[in-house]
């Protein structure tokens, strides 16, 4: 018998809640991963805002390095009030994200349960996916400031738009629409922007020639962003730039549901470098420390990991938890209408599990 795979993960709990999901969702991914034969070795990581406050840095100067020999990067969330959210966000995120060329964020939306949702009356088949270009766009810091304090103050900034980059994640958005239903949608705002955005239209445009099989439509965001709250379910996948992105996805996992359930997954699509897996929630200081943050915006994350690595059925088998667990014998934390606590989530996912172990 060959020996079997084993994949290295490192784990970065974070701050706040993260401390309590990334241990939860971990279990999770142990028990069905050896229900499909292979294994998950944990290396955890204390970085984060606790670790600056203590040593003034998120993570220790050979950090990225250290990450580099993982298979994957799974994160909890980081965030704390006595630490500034930019010095967060700069100090650990941004840095794996760029390091590592994590160009594509992916983003699902499922409607698990209708009742979740804000919408009156949502169609419980909305399922669709934001791909987000998340490297370069909008969010560059080429320009500046002058005549600071004075009434003649200007600010420039400089959107970048590389065909390189923007090929990279229309690509991935047209591979992904034809293991899906076959759409997608382009956010563009060509109207208005007129250099980078008509790029993006056109780049769209040429590799578009070669998906014939996939049905592609251009929407203004601010259109598209009127059309997901008022239908939804005519989304399959949307592809847009760094900050349209960043507004769609949020909109996105919003008309869908609780914030504890959305996962986000930060790519490199060239298996260069690890891949980053995290829930779109925050560290959460209003709820944490108590056991009763919802674990399956974590959970789900999870089953993004294992399908970036390959093990699509035990992926699936993940998301099946989930969906359990949202439906009428599952078990629910406070933020999706129950009153249970993380633990007992788990516990539920786990007993269930191992009553009806996955095919
Ligand atoms: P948040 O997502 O932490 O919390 C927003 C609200 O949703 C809170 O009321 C919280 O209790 C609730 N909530 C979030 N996740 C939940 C879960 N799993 N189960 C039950 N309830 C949940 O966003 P907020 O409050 O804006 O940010 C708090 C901190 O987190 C800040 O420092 C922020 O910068 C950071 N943050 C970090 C992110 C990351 O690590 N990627 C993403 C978003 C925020
Ligand atoms: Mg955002």
């Amino acid at each position: 018998m060959s020996d079997p795979r084993v994949y290295r993960i490192a784990a970065i709990p974070g701050d706040g809640i993260g401390k309590e999901v990334v241990p939860a969702a971990a279990e999770v991914l142990d028990a069905v991963a050896s229900a499909y034969g292979f294994g998950l070795r944990w290396d955890t990581v204390p970085w984060g805002c606790e670790y600056y406050l203590e040593h003034g840095a998120m993570m220790p100067a050979d950090g990225i390095k250290t990450l580099r020999s993982y298979d994957a990067i799974f994160l909890g969330a980081v965030g704390h009030p006595d630490v500034p959210d930019h010095v967060s966000l700069w100090g650990l995120l941004i840095p794996i994200r760029r390091g590592f060329r994590q160009a594509v964020n992916v983003r699902p939306s499922r409607v698990f349960d209708a009742g979740l949702s804000p919408l009156a009356g949502v169609d419980p088949s909305v399922d669709f996916v934001v791909i987000r270009e998340n490297n370069e766009g909008e969010y560059s810091t080429i320009g500046g400031r002058i005549y600071d304090g004075t009434d003649q103050d200007m600010a420039i900034q400089a959107a970048v738009f590389t065909r390189k980059g923007v090929e990279r994640v229309v690509r991935y958005a047209f591979d992904l629409a034809r293991t899906r239903r076959g759409r997608l949608a382009s956010a563009t705002k060509s109207n208005g922007i007129v250099h980078t955005m008509p790029f993006w239209d056109q780049i769209v445009e040429e590799i578009a020639e070669q998906y014939p099989d996939v049905e592609r439509t251009r929407y203004h965001a601010d259109a598209l962003a009127a059309l997901l709250v008022l239908d939804p379910r005519r989304f399959d996948v949307i592809v847009a730039s760094n900050l349209l992105g960043d507004i769609l996805t949020d909109l996105g996992s919003a008309v869908t549901g609780s914030i504890g359930l959305g996962p986000s997954a930060n790519l490199n699509i060239d298996g260069q470098y690890p891949s980053m897996f995290e829930p779109i929630h925050g560290s959460a200081p209003d709820i944490a420390g108590r056991g009763v943050a919802n674990p399956l915006g974590q959970i789900w994350a999870g089953a993004m990991m294992l399908d970036h690595l390959g093990e699509r059925a035990a992926a699936a088998a993940v998301v099946d938890c989930v969906e359990w667990s949202l439906g009428s014998t599952g078990t629910r934390t406070a933020d999706v209408g129950g009153s249970a606590g993380t633990a007992q989530v788990v516990e539920s996912i786990l007993a269930r599990l191992k009553s009806r172990p996955p095919e």
